[in-house]
């Protein structure tokens, strides 16, 4: 596992990439050196990131004086000996082979030995450029997609030769500063180029035979795929000659089927943009999208079964990457194996290539599965690890299912004990809305309450027995999420982790034993506050209450679940009898005296306080009736054991369900609006 701390990084090149590249790494706090050829294009790469940052003010994703504050990390310059204090290097200069070696040449020889260095190349090997530096088992592939700072995916690319060590560190720094990154192997295109190219090069395909025109094509793609812009627009956007080359490039590595079609190579000779005019005749749509998903399937496939990427991180690729709303693997599914290897099959056998057995071979009830969760090392600790991160791992009947399958796969390997956590930006943003508002809709509260039994009976399972399991909380953990982790043995955080139940603003209670854990941690009263007011801990606050059990920078969280491992299966919680930090003692006080009634009927007394004030402005906001129903819960963790609490729990999921205010409350985050809840709501106790 990797104990590398990047604590400067460095780009190379500040065109387009380059500088995207290190706005972002600067956003995330890190210090970050921008190199390019003389200083007039070192000043064009920093008056590029000005100006994106400043319609990022514009658009109110910054403030103005951030806009300082990041430029004030990145370091331009055209003398390369700065780069010896760089921990992590990532070129982006032309995609020029010999340029790039000649980078490479000179990174080995000012960098320090123990640096990583890392190359944003769409089209060549890693390996070539890994060769000539003294260091190849410290080179990887880190190839960003367009714009940088803002599109999350990043494939992580590991050369025959690149150490677990660098990659891991390259993978970790990705992470922490909010990318979703994937791994794929050193090959043509990589994962996501390997099948989005031939996928604008087929669309170019059904063009120049006359299957349908560019106004069809485009809406039949938008359609079958769900995406905002059709092929023909999204080349227009990044550049045809783009698409030309990757284009040709994949043919030259990989055959005939891959090689770009002629009316793209007349299209880049014209000069000129596609026209996207006209009707769309709708009564082609299925015959280009049975081609364009064919490509898509066959492609997918391929590479799975080369070992390229895994069919999850295949899907994640083209659902952040691309924003498709479903990956290859999830449209395989859907639309059926067998019929998708039909589609796959008419696209290729004029070019003499079989459909692959990954197809052909599956079983059409189950599908390809696709693992939501994944049971694998982290140093010297099992890994169970969610990875939906572009759902932020939130947590839904599938998931739950293969979180328990995943355990149950850990607790017998045994060993020294569990990670538990969850990729990219969050640990777990909470139980899936959609699930629930669909099942309210539908009058199927059946499947709310099996739910949420099994996600109890998961939970319960996490703590108390060899081998130990830590929570390792980088990022958000709201709701399930923090019911997730309050369950295991311990709880590891970074810097940007923080816990929050939102449940009671959208009228519901915590199920998952929020009530019952929650104040055995932190003391009924403080649990009250954040239950009742949603208000969400940081991780320093989360520190100071024993909310989590160790607080450490993003690079030693793995080292810090280890520890925490090494300390066996966690006893049982008594709640405290204070506040973890006299800071707090005014809001134990205040929750540990007033009732939700006295509260919402403005009996309690803030003396003027200014956070009690908005913790009571904040409860009028939400469903009384669900903060009723959590008041009763949270009293009952005082008298009785855990077991019985949790029961308590699910013994009131039908009253809480069943009452307006919780589909108006969940619907109200599908619908992104404010929630109106019942003002008269009978009292829940
Ligand atoms: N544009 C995309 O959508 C995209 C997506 C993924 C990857 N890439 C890859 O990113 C890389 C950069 O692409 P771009 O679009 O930013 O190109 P660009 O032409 O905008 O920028 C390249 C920069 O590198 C600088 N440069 C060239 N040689 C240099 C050297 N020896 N030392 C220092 N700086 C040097 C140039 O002055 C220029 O500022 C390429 O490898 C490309 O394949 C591009």
């Amino acid at each position: 596992m990797s104990r590398v701390e990047v604590r400067t990084a460095a780009v190379i090149g500040a065109g387009n990439m380059g500088s995207g590249i290190a706005q972002k790494i600067a956003t995330e706090g890190i210090p970050v050196i921008l190199v390019d050829l003389d200083d007039e294009k070192v000043q064009r790469g920093l008056g590029i990131i000005r100006k994106t940052l400043e319609e990022g003010v514009e658009r109110r994703i910054f403030r103005a004086a951030q806009v300082e504050e990041i430029l004030g990390r990145i370091r331009g310059t055209a003398d390369w000996s700065t780069l010896e204090e760089a921990d992590l290097v990532i070129e982006a200069v032309f995609e020029d082979l010999k340029v790039k070696q000649d980078v490479f040449r000179r990174l080995g020889e000012v960098c320090r030995p123990e640096a990583i260095l890392g190359t944003n190349t769409s089209s060549f090997y890693v390996r070539d450029l890994a060769a000539v530096t003294p260091h190849p088992e410290r080179v990887v592939g880190l190839h960003y997609f367009y714009h940088p700072a803002k599109n999350r995916l990043v494939e992580v690319v590991a050369h025959d030769g690149t150490s677990d060590e660098a990659f891991q560190a390259a993978w970790a720094f990705q992470e922490m500063i909010g990318k979703t990154p994937i791994r794929s192997a050193d090959a043509p295109g990589f994962v996501v180029n390997r099948y989005f190219v031939p996928w604008l090069n087929e669309a170019v395909r059904l063009l120049e035979e006359g299957v349908a025109d560019i106004p069809t094509i485009e809406a039949a793609a938008k359609e079958a795929f769900r995406i905002g812009m059709g092929p023909f627009e999204l080349m227009n956007v990044t550049g045809v000659p783009i698409a030309l080359h990757a284009a040709t490039t994949l043919g030259r590595e990989l055959g005939a089927f891959y090689e770009p079609a002629e009316a793209l190579r007349r299209q880049v000779e014209a000069g000129k943009p596609w026209s996207l005019e006209g009707e769309a005749d709708a009564s082609r749509f299925q015959g280009v999208s049975d081609r364009l998903l064919g490509v898509v399937f066959y492609v997918a496939a391929r590479l799975v079964e080369e070992g390229v990427a895994t069919v999850e991180d295949t899907d994640i690729g083209a659902r952040v990457g691309l924003r498709w709303a479903h990956g290859p693997f999830e449209l395989i599914n859907t639309t059926g194996v067998r019929r998708s290897a039909e589609l796959a099959g008419s696209v290729v056998t004029p070019y003499g290539l079989e459909v692959p057995p990954l197809l052909t071979r599956a079983d059409e009830r189950v599908g390809i599965p696709i693992r939501l969760v994944t049971v694998g090392q982290r140093g010297r600790l099992t890994s169970v690890w969610i990875q939906r991160p572009d759902a932020m791992n939130a947590l839904n009947p599938a998931v739950a299912r293969q979180l328990q399958d995943a355990l149950q796969a850990a607790r017998s390997r045994g060993g020294p004990g569990i990670v538990l956590g969850g990729s990219g930006k969050a640990f777990v943003a909470g139980a899936d809305i959609k699930f629930f508002v669909d099942h309210l809709k539908a009058g199927t509260f059946e499947e709310i309450q099996r739910f949420t039994e099994e996600g109890q009976e998961i939970l319960r399972g996490l703590s108390g027995q060899e081998p130990p399991v830590v929570a390792r909380v980088q990022g958000l953990a709201l709701g399930g999420g923090a019911e997730l982790a309050l369950a295991c043995d311990w709880i590891a955080a970074s810097p940007k982790a923080c816990f929050g139940f939102p449940e009671t603003g959208i009228g519901i209670y915590p199920g998952l034993g929020g009530t019952q854990r929650l104040p055995r941690r932190i003391g009924l009263p403080l649990a009250k506050y954040l239950i009742y007011t949603g208000q969400v801990l940081g991780a320093e606050e989360a520190r100071a209450l024993g909310l989590v059990d160790a607080l450490v920078p993003f690079a030693g969280l793995d080292e810090a679940c280890e520890e925490l491992a090494g300390r066996g299966p966690a006893p049982e919680r008594r709640a405290p009898e204070a506040p973890g930090d006299a800071a707090w003692q005014p809001l134990w006080d205040f929750f540990a005296r007033w009732s939700v009634d006295q509260i919402l009927a403005g009996e309690a007394d803030t003396g003027g306080d200014s956070r009690l004030e908005k913790a009571v402005q904040k409860m009028r906001g939400r469903s009384a009736f669900a903060l009723r129903l959590a008041e009763k819960l949270l009293e009952r963790s005082a008298e009785l054991p855990l077991e019985a609490g949790l029961q308590e729990e699910l013994a009131h999921l039908r009253e809480v369900f069943a009452f307006p205010d919780a589909l108006e409350g969940l619907s109200s985050v599908l619908e992104r609006r404010r929630p109106v809840f019942a003002t008269d709501a009978p009292s829940g106790a």
